[in-house]
């Protein structure tokens, strides 16, 4: 009798798939949910039929002060939780196949909580910029952002974009329904910086479908030379494009997005929410540690450079809504490593001396974080350094 007036007082509040038949003898009762596999129920023991608690539970919880466990299986008073909630909640819109298992509690504020671990990773709906686009990781991740649904727009100082990549990716954009564009640029002349990138944000009737919400740096230049040599304008030069261009950049894309979202500039209010905007610079591995087999203190001065102006821009915009990071690259086989092996063939056995992995990367590999940088799965991540690097920097 208890148990079928448990599946009538649960079945309508808890929007469940049918109950595994309950058993009144058991303490714990299993039930199926659409979006789980499954979950354990315990019940009270004066038999209201309200779950107790979400997970079976060892002892009751403990102040903190008592210098004992808080608690092992037990969790926090459900109703002084905060953030996203780990079962369902009572009333709970029925979810579609693609939205969360989580739905946020109406009185905390969890933006993200209807959305799937999937969809958290997608770019839909939003375009990106794209600097260094042209070749290399730059054009690689431009491919990703169209993977995960976004339009793209490259910026590179070359001419005209590698081929046949991007040939590829113009097919790939087309049969998405997706742009992307090819716009020349130097990332240290700031006019042009300045100009480019209001254009590109007064692109009103593309945007309006998929707003600007995302830029990530890539261009930078690599010079070897010994320290004793490098003339000032060298360094300078090195400075300029990886340090320097990065800044303007970022600087030109906060000044249009910030105009474009004022109420954010104001009040915070996309701090963290779906609307706001990424920006992922691109450092390195050089920023971390000095490169065996090669001289080229300026770059990694230059990438260490980009690591601190990302904590500083952080500081300065993620309550107007842009969250800045930086990613971290090992060495990767793209047309600046392939300059480098040409001159020196035996750089590639030094450098394979400090990977754990044994290999050097190809940028493919960098597609799935960048993608998690620029979307919404890092929703929580400011003013932080992604270090993808092989193990390089683990010993
Ligand atoms: N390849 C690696 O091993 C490695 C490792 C760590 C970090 N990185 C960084 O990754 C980024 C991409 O490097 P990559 O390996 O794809 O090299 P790449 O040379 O293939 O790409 C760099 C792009 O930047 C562009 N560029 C250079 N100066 C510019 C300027 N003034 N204005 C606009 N564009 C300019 C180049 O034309 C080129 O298309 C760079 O910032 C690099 O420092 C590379």
């Amino acid at each position: 009798m208890l148990a079928s007036r448990l599946s009538t007082i649960l079945r309508p509040r808890l929007r469940l798939a049918p109950l595994a038949v309950p058993r009144a003898s058991n303490k714990f009762i299993l039930t199926k949910y659409p979006a789980f596999s499954t979950s354990i129920q315990r019940y009270d023991d004066q038999g209201s039929g309200r779950p107790k608690a979400a997970h079976p539970t060892k002892h009751e919880s403990r102040p903190v002060s008592s210098g004992e466990p808080v608690a092992e299986n037990v969790k926090e008073d459900e109703s002084k939780r905060a953030g996203i909630p780990e079962e369902p909640q009572d009333g709970a819109p029925p979810r579609s196949s693609s939205s969360s298992s989580f739905e946020s509690e109406p009185d905390i504020p969890a933006p993200l909580a209807g959305l799937s671990a999937q969809d958290l990773f997608s770019l839909k709906d939003r375009t990106i910029l794209i600097t260094g686009g042209g070749r290399g990781l730059g054009l690689t991740i431009a491919h990703a952002c169209l993977e995960s649904g976004a339009s793209v727009r490259c910026m590179d100082l070359l001419p005209e974009p590698s081929q046949p990549q991007w040939s590829k990716a113009e097919d790939l954009a087309k049969s998405k329904g997706l742009e992307i564009s090819y716009h020349k640029l130097d990332v240290t002349n700031e006019t042009q910086v300045n100009e480019l990138f209001k254009e590109l944000f007064e692109m009103k009737q593309h945007n309006e479908k998929q707003p600007i919400r995302g830029l990530f740096t890539s261009a930078g230049i690599q010079l070897m030379l010994p320290s004793l040599e490098f003339s000032s304008e060298k360094f300078q030069k090195v400075l300029n494009v990886n340090l320097t261009g990065t800044f303007l950049c970022a600087k030109a894309f906060a000044n249009q997005w910030l105009e474009k979202n004022p109420k954010s500039a104001n009040d915070g209010s996309t701090g963290d929410s779906l609307n706001g905007a990424s920006i992922a610079m691109t450092g390195s591995m050089s920023a971390h540690i000095a490169n065996l087999g090669i001289t080229c203190a300026p770059y990694s001065a230059s990438k260490a450079g980009v690591n601190q102006l990302a904590r500083n821009l952080a500081l300065e915009w993620s309550q107007k809504g842009i969250r800045v990071n930086t990613l971290s690259p090992g060495y990767i086989r793209t047309a600046l490593t392939a300059a480098l092996l040409d001159e020196k063939p035996e750089l590639e056995k030094i450098w394979l001396q400090g990977s754990l992995l044994g290999r050097l990367s190809t940028p493919d590999e960098f597609r799935g974080p960048v993608i998690y940088l620029l979307s919404d799965a890092s929703s929580f991540m400011t003013g932080s350094d992604l270090l993808v690097d092989g193990g390089h920097c683990a010993t």
